[in-house]
């Protein structure tokens, strides 16, 4: 959403307290498609409804709060990225942005991999019956256990993110009389524009080993001459909510040109590389992500480009794609508890979740958008700040919105946009029971992962 300077200059009711102007929406009722589930649609009631399902009717067989998810939505993004590169290239999800046992089955149904980084994500994709040959395994401190597990079960790589880890996986692997498929991950010295914590690939951080100084050379070295792994290939992942193609570029030309030195010094040509994940998605109306074929055929061309240059066979591309796939299909349904008016300062809507369950906003300063979605109004677009329940003022949903003004108590709202980095990072600050993901689909509404209850809680608590 656009902030400027006030063009009348006095305060104003879309005026923020810290002065800029922040323009209303024409239409406080539309929904934008960029940043809402494909079958979310108001009805003639002026209600919203998502897979044919009513949100009123959601929120009263479900509760409050909840993350609706809409699969045939998720299904389709899987297919345009499956489809994107005709075939000629590996699609793994991040689990990371959002996993569950159904995911898992939806994936393995579309033809997609899974990329994992945890035990507990590895146990997840197995126990919903992805075949391991299509999960891979990243982690920059993969335990010894987490490896053992992974290469007993046959992934169908590791990604090497250390020089500790090289040979750590390498005598997993022989011990177990196996010799594991793996990928070396780098840094390729990308400064990716995107907030500190969710960029990857500028040297001083934790994830990768440099291609600066020849540290990722000297990796491939060590790898090659180790009977317990099969080197396949290289891996970069720049960042995360990426929406120029420029810091990709770069990349690729890096991951390249170190393929074409791995041939000059070994004499073998490297099968694959892995661009990652890290394609923004639009959280409102501002945000312009590309189509996932636009971004494979960018993608093709530099590889293929920079092979070309090089000499070498064009490897086997691979991406990692979460946010882009699971992020907009789902929005989180709540209900407005109270709406505080602070005269000429702000109006708090507070719903009945918050940070605990999505942080992104306190963690990221992420921005999100907002709609009232259990009945369409008239009334003028009122500057709102979306707030949950929690103790603590960051706690914050959405920053700066507008809402009708006759937004109240009861009313339903919803946050489009949150299938990606909510659930997955959800707590139980302040003894808050995680809501349920409930997927919609054609009409009908299933629970895929429920609401926790305070027996959950109290399973835990043994003391
Ligand atoms: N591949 C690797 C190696 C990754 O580390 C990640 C994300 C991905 C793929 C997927 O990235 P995506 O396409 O989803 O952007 N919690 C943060 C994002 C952290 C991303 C961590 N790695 C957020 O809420 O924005």
């Amino acid at each position: 959403m656009s902030r400027s300077a006030h063009p009348a200059g006095p305060r104003h009711a879309d005026v923020l307290p810290e002065g800029h102007y922040f323009a209303p929406p024409a239409d406080l009722n539309a929904l934008d498609p960029k940043v809402w589930a494909r079958t979310v649609t108001r009805t003639d009631t002026g209600a919203v409804s998502v897979g044919g399902l009513d949100v009123g009717a959601l929120a009263e067989e479900f509760g409050t709060p909840a993350y609706v998810l809409d699969e045939s939505d998720f299904r389709a993004r899987c297919r345009a990225w499956h489809q994107a590169f005709g075939g000629e290239a590996d699609v793994f999800y991040a689990g990371k942005a959002f996993l569950s046992r159904a995911v898992v089955r939806w994936l393995h149904e579309e033809g997609l991999n899974l990329d994992v980084c945890s035990a507990g994500e590895l146990a997840t994709a197995l126990a919903a019956g992805m075949p391991a040959e299509r999960i891979a395994l990243h982690g920059n401190n993969k335990s010894t256990e987490e490896i053992r597990r992974a290469v007993e079960a046959g992934v169908g790589r590791i990604v090497l993110d250390s020089f500790q880890e090289i040979v750590r996986v390498a005598h997993i692997a022989e011990r177990l009389g196996k010799r594991q498929r793996v990928q070396i991950r780098v840094t390729v010295g990308v400064e990716a524009h995107t907030h500190e914590f969710i960029a990857t690939a500028h040297e001083d951080q934790k994830f990768g080993i440099a291609l600066a100084g020849g540290q990722a050379a000297e990796a491939v070295r060590r790898a090659l001459k180790l009977d317990g792994l099969e080197l396949i290939g290289i891996h970069s992942h720049i960042g995360s909510q990426i929406f120029d193609m420029a810091g990709f570029e770069v990349s690729a030309r890096r991951v390249v040109q170190l393929l074409a030195d791995i041939r000059d010094e070994h004499g073998v040509e490297l099968p694959e590389i892995d661009l990652g994940g890290g394609l923004g998605i639009a959280y409102t109306s501002d945000d312009d992500p590309r189509e996932p074929h636009e971004i494979a055929a960018s993608l093709s061309s530099i590889v293929t480009r920079e092979c070309q240059a090089a000499g070498l066979a064009v490897p086997r591309i691979s991406v990692e794609p979460g946010r882009a796939i699971v992020g907009p299909t789902a929005f989180t349904l709540y209900e407005v508890g109270t709406v505080k008016v602070l005269e000429g300062l702000r109006t708090y809507v507070s719903v009945d979740g918050g940070m605990s369950d999505n942080i992104r906003t306190a963690l990221y300063d992420a921005e999100y958008s907002v709609s009232l979605v259990s009945r369409a109004s008239d009334a003028e677009p009122m500057l709102v700040r979306v707030v949950g329940k929690h103790c603590e003022s960051g706690d914050i949903v959405v920053r700066d919105a507008f809402l009708p003004a006759d937004v109240a108590p009861g009313d339903l709202i919803a946050v489009p946009a949150t299938g990606a980095y909510c659930r997955s990072m959800a707590s139980n600050y302040n003894h808050a029971l995680r809501p349920p993901v409930v997927a919609v689909n054609d009409g009908a509404a299933r629970v895929i992962v429920r609401r926790e209850t305070e027996e959950d809680l109290m399973r835990l608590d043994v003391g």
